[in-house]
C-alpha cells in the first residue's frame, strides 16, 4: 500500500525519520543516551580489523562504515564490493570479523563472500533487513536494520537504516577499544536520537526546492557528483541512485579527484553535484568547486547553513540543509539525493519503483 504517495519510492523516503527511530531504539538506549547490549559475540575490543562486503547501495553504506569504524574505533577495515572481495584472494586471519551488509539478506555474491570468509574461519556479522533470510541465517551475529518491507527497487530507507546501525556499532566498537569514553558516548548518542525528528523536518523543507530544481536537472544527459570524506561514498549513492531510475549517466567522484581527470569533462552540459557540508573538509571541497565553475560547469551545491555562508560561488542551485553534528550528516545528506533522483524520474516519466533490467534482489552472480 503506497498510502497518499504516489511511488512505493516516494513512501519510504518519507518514512525515514520513523524507521530510522525503530533501528535506533535497539541499539541505542535514547533516554539514558548509551549503546546497549544486544547480545551478539563479536568482541570489538580484540579485534585486529574489520573486513566489510556488499552490493550496490549497501555496499556504499558499508564505505561509510569503514570511515566511521576507523575513525571512532581505531579499526582498520578491508571492504570491496561482494562480487571482488571473494576472488581477490586476500589474507584474512581468525583475528577479523567480517561483516556483510544486505538488504534482501539473499544476494548472491554478498552471500558466497559471507560463505568464503566463514570457511576462512572468521567471526561473520550480517546486517540485514529480511531477518528470516539466508544471510542472516548463516552469520553468527545478526544485527536487523528494522527498516520494514521495502518494496521500491532502488534502495532509500535500507541505506540510511543501514546507516544507523553501522554509526551505532561504531560508537560500540569504539567504546569497546577505548577510543570513546562515556561522556562522548553519551554526546554522540544524543546527536543520534535528534536524527529523526531533523530528517523529518529536513524533508519537508527541501521538498519543493527539489522537485523545481529535478525538473531543470532531466533536461541533461550527464550529471556528475562530488564529495570529500563520508560525502564521497553519499557522491556515489547520488550518482547510483540518478541513473537507476531516470537513466541519465552519472557518475560520482572524490572531490579531490576532479583535476585527476573528469575535469576534462567540464562544461555547460554536464551539471556536477557538490555534497558538502561545512565539515573539516570543506575548505577543500570548496576549491574543487571554484575549478569547476572556473570551466563553465554549472553547480549544484548541497550544504549546510554554515556552508551556505561560508561560499561565495555562483550556483545553479543551493540546497541548504541545517547544520548537524557530522555523524548525522550522511543521513540527513541522503534526502536531497534520493528526493533529486527520485522526482527527476518522475518527470522523465520512467518506471520508479520498477527501473528497466533491475531486479530487487539479486540471485544470481
Ligand atoms: C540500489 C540498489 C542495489 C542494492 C544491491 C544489494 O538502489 O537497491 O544496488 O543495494 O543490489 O542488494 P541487497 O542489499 O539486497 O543485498
Amino acid at each position: 500500500d503506497k498510502g497518499n504517495h504516489r511511488h512505493f519510492m516516494e513512501k519510504e523516503i518519507y518514512e525515514q525519520p520513523e524507521v530510522i527511530s525503530h533501528a535506533l531504539s535497539h541499539y541505542v538506549d535514547l533516554g539514558a543516551h548509551t549503546i546497549k547490549q544486544t547480545g551478539h559475540d563479536i568482541d570489538f575490543a580484540k579485534l585486529r580489523g574489520l573486513a566489510i562486503s556488499a552490493c550496490g547501495t549497501a555496499y556504499l553504506a558499508g564505505l561509510i562504515g569503514k570511515y566511521w569504524f576507523e575513525r571512532y574505533a581505531r579499526l582498520p577495515v578491508e571492504i570491496d564490493v561482494a562480487s571482488e572481495f571473494r576472488y581477490r584472494e586476500m589474507p584474512l586471519s581468525t583475528d577479523q570479523a567480517a561483516f556483510f551488509i544486505s538488504q534482501s539478506g539473499e544476494t548472491a555474491d554478498t552471500l558466497a563472500s559471507l560463505r568464503y570468509c566463514k570457511e576462512a574461519g572468521l567471526k561473520i556479522g550480517a546486517i540485514v533487513n529480511v531477518r528470516e533470510s539466508t544471510i542472516a541465517r548463516e552469520a553468527d551475529a545478526m544485527f536487523p536494520i528494522l527498516a520494514g518491507p521495502e518494496i521500491g527497487v532502488a534502495s532509500t530507507k535500507a541505506f540510511t537504516c543501514q546507516l544507523a546501525v553501522l554509526a551505532s556499532l561504531a560508537i560500540e566498537a569504539g567504546k569497546a577499544r577505548g577510543h570513546i569514553d562515556a561522556a562522548q558516548e553519551k554526546t554522540m548518542v544524543r546527536h543520534l536520537a535528534e536524527l529523526p525528528r531533523i530528517m523529518s523536518a529536513v524533508a519537508n523543507l527541501i521538498q519543493p526546492q527539489i522537485e523545481n530544481l529535478s525538473r531543470e536537472l532531466s533536461k541533461f544527459k550527464d550529471v556528475l557528483y562530488l564529495g570529500r570524506g563520508t560525502s564521497f561514498p553519499l557522491a556515489l549513492e547520488g550518482a547510483l541512485k540518478l541513473k537507476e531510475i531516470s537513466y541519465i549517466h552519472a557518475e560520482g567522484y572524490a572531490a579531490g579527484e576532479l583535476k585527476h581527470g573528469p575535469i576534462a569533462l567540464i562544461d555547460e552540459n554536464m551539471p556536477v553535484i557538490v555534497i558538502a557540508p561545512h565539515d573539516r573538509f570543506f575548505e577543500k571541497t570548496v576549491s574543487n568547486m571554484q575549478e569547476v565553475a572556473a570551466r563553465g560547469g554549472r553547480i549544484i551545491f548541497i550544504t549546510d547553513e554554515n556552508g551556505a555562508a561560508a561560499s561565495k560561488l555562483e550556483t545553479m542551485a543551493t540546497i541548504i540543509l541545517p547544520n548537524v553534528d557530522e555523524i548525522l550528516s550522511p543521513m540527513v545528506f541522503s534526502l536531497p539525493i534520493q528526493l533529486l533522483a527520485y522526482h527527476t524520474a518522475v518527470f522523465m516519466g520512467t518506471d520508479v519503483d520498477q527501473p528497466r533490467n533491475l531486479a530487487k534482489s539479486v540471485t544470481v552472480e
